[in-house]
């Protein structure tokens, strides 16, 4: 199904890269990008696609990316940190007008780059657009709150919502375009300057856009960078100029960026990191629908989504009829290319994964459990077929690791302390899928639930969106609360300015409100 010669891959060449305002030529190395779709074979062995190439930079380029960006700031003197909030947004809505035009090559691109199915490309590309228009309006609304004074025992106060500095984002593979941006996007619309590397898959997907950051923005705002996180991004956290790391992605990679910096108590974090969201099921839990939102939530995008469910917890006494039923249905899930309509299982972008994925089935079948399911294991050079294992146990690494791929460990409990337990052991904690009807049980275990993780979905897989509701984690799951509001809050912090409430401070205050000399004291309403 993989091989065909009359598929016309995409091919994209980019020798360009955006600092301080400027898109220059890159001299130096390129690396290849290869997509994992395969469209030759020879030899007998399938060979990845090649669809196109980017600068693989070095930390000289690093550094001045990230000089750029700290005189954008300007220590707080810049353009974008003092500009009046309007007119930030009227560069904010002017990129989002750009980006709109590249919905085709970018949703082609998440297809070829990371294999993400046809559907939820566009999806990712539709989500991130709403999301920014979305921040629009949520920084419009925080702004028109702090268009007053305040006045308190004798101090009148202004208070608002300003930068933080630097910030340096790094997003995730599986969400190369909206995660990176649910960053960035927040970032730079509170007047934070950046410094962005793309994720390492989904690189290619972010070049149709460097002229619409340069057309967009002042110069030295957004800052675009390629190549490896460890040649590039660990020299730029070695300076100690980064105000923020914001990254989506694994936590040694976070802990280890963050031990570069030598003021640690400066530098924030905003992370989301890994989880192993379990599902629980309850005797009497709707089996129809528990199978439909297991599905989804095990298998969507094949797994690859910090949000999956990652470790099934099913009462015993249901435990045989879910996993014949659940099998059944695994079996029938599509497997095809991208673009095909209809592809729900997709090749894993990741060379290396399917080998991991078997490697996670044969160490759990040398500690007792089965493969359940009839196609589950089957290989090819780019898949794994999902395997629904058990039973699963503690000994095994699929009931620790976050498998990030196509694998379902199904654990059977008696009673309900031991999934609560496991929870409370586990080194994640970011969501958790309950199934089930009576209150009388659902009500005390919400209850715990919520303390353990945060977020609970009811009969309902776990998910990121709709991305107005908060979205953090426990333990090793994120630092910080991304959502299109509380993002607003995690990059930037509240700033005022105060003076006694006098006759001769008030006059020197209402001057100010009637000239154009300051962009922060501003009670201007943003419609
Ligand atoms: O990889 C983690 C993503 O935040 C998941 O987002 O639940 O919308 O797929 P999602």
């Amino acid at each position: 199904m993989q091989v065909s010669n009359k598929i016309k891959s995409p091919y994209v060449s980019c020798n360009k890269y955006l600092i301080n305002g400027e898109l220059s030529q890159w001299e130096g190395p390129m690396a290849e990008v290869a997509s994992n779709i395969y469209l030759t074979e020879k030899l007998g062995s399938f060979e990845p696609t090649i669809i196109g190439k980017v600068p693989d930079m070095d930390e000289k380029v690093a550094l001045n990316a990230l000089e750029s960006a700290v005189n954008a700031f300007s220590r707080g003197k810049g353009l974008w940190p003092t500009m009046k909030v309007k007119e930030r947004i009227a560069c904010m809505e002017k990129f989002v007008h750009i980006m709109a035009t590249k919905r085709k090559i970018i949703v082609e691109l998440l297809m070829w780059e990371i294999g993400k199915n046809k559907a939820d490309a566009a999806k990712e590309f539709d989500r991130t657009v709403e999301y920014i228009f979305d921040t629009i309006e949520a920084y419009k609304k925080l702004d028109r709150k702090s268009a007053k004074f305040d006045t308190e025992g004798n101090i009148r106060a202004h208070v608002r919502r300003g930068p933080l500095g630097v910030v340096l984002c790094l997003g995730p593979y599986n969400y190369p375009l909206n995660e990176t941006f649910s960053l960035l996007i927040p970032a730079l619309i509170m007047g934070n300057t950046t410094v962005f590397k793309p994720a390492k898959l989904g690189v290619l997907l972010i070049t149709p856009l460097l002229e619409a950051f340069q057309e967009a923005f002042p110069k030295g705002v957004v800052n675009v960078l390629f190549g490896r996180g460890r040649k590039i991004a660990a020299p730029i956290m070695k300076t100690g100029k980064v105000d923020v790391l914001a990254l989506i992605g694994h936590s040694t990679s976070a802990v280890a960026l963050q031990d570069l910096h030598p003021y640690k108590n400066r530098l924030r974090l905003i992370l989301g990191l890994e989880a192993k969201n379990p599902g629980i099921i309850l005797p009497d839990a709707d089996m129809d629908l528990t199978i439909k939102e297991c599905i989804s939530g095990t298998l969507s995008y094949n797994g690859q989504r910090c949000t999956a469910l990652k470790i099934l917890f099913v009462h015993e006494s249901i435990v045989d009829d879910f996993i014949a039923k659940f099998s059944k249905a695994v079996d029938t899930l599509n497997f095809g290319l991208p673009w095909e309509d209809g592809s729900f299982l997709t090749p894993l972008p990741e060379i290396q994964k399917p080998n991991y994925i078997k490697g996670l089935i044969k160490d759990a079948e040398s500690k007792g459990a089965k493969v359940m399911n009839q196609k589950g294991g089957e290989m090819l050079p780019n898949y794994c077929f999902p395997a629904i294992m058990y039973p699963v146990n503690e000994q095994m690494d699929l009931y620790h690791e976050e498998q990030f791929g196509p694998v379902i460990p199904i654990v059977s409990f008696k009673d309900i302390d031991e999934p609560l337990n496991a929870m409370a052991n586990s080194d994640y904690g970011q969501q958790v899928s309950l199934f089930g009807e009576d209150v009388k049980q659902l009500g005390p275990l919400i209850d715990t639930l919520a303390n353990l993780v945060c977020r609970v979905n009811l009969n309902s897989s776990c998910q990121r969106g709709p991305d107005v509701y908060p979205f953090t984690g426990r333990k090793n799951s994120a630092v910080g609360t991304l959502s299109v509001f509380d993002a607003l809050r995690s990059f930037s912090i509240r700033t005022f300015v105060a003076s006694k409430d006098n006759k001769y401070n008030n006059a020197i205050l209402q001057e100010l409100l009637n000239s154009d000399h300051s962009n922060f004291i501003n009670t201007e309403y943003l419609l």
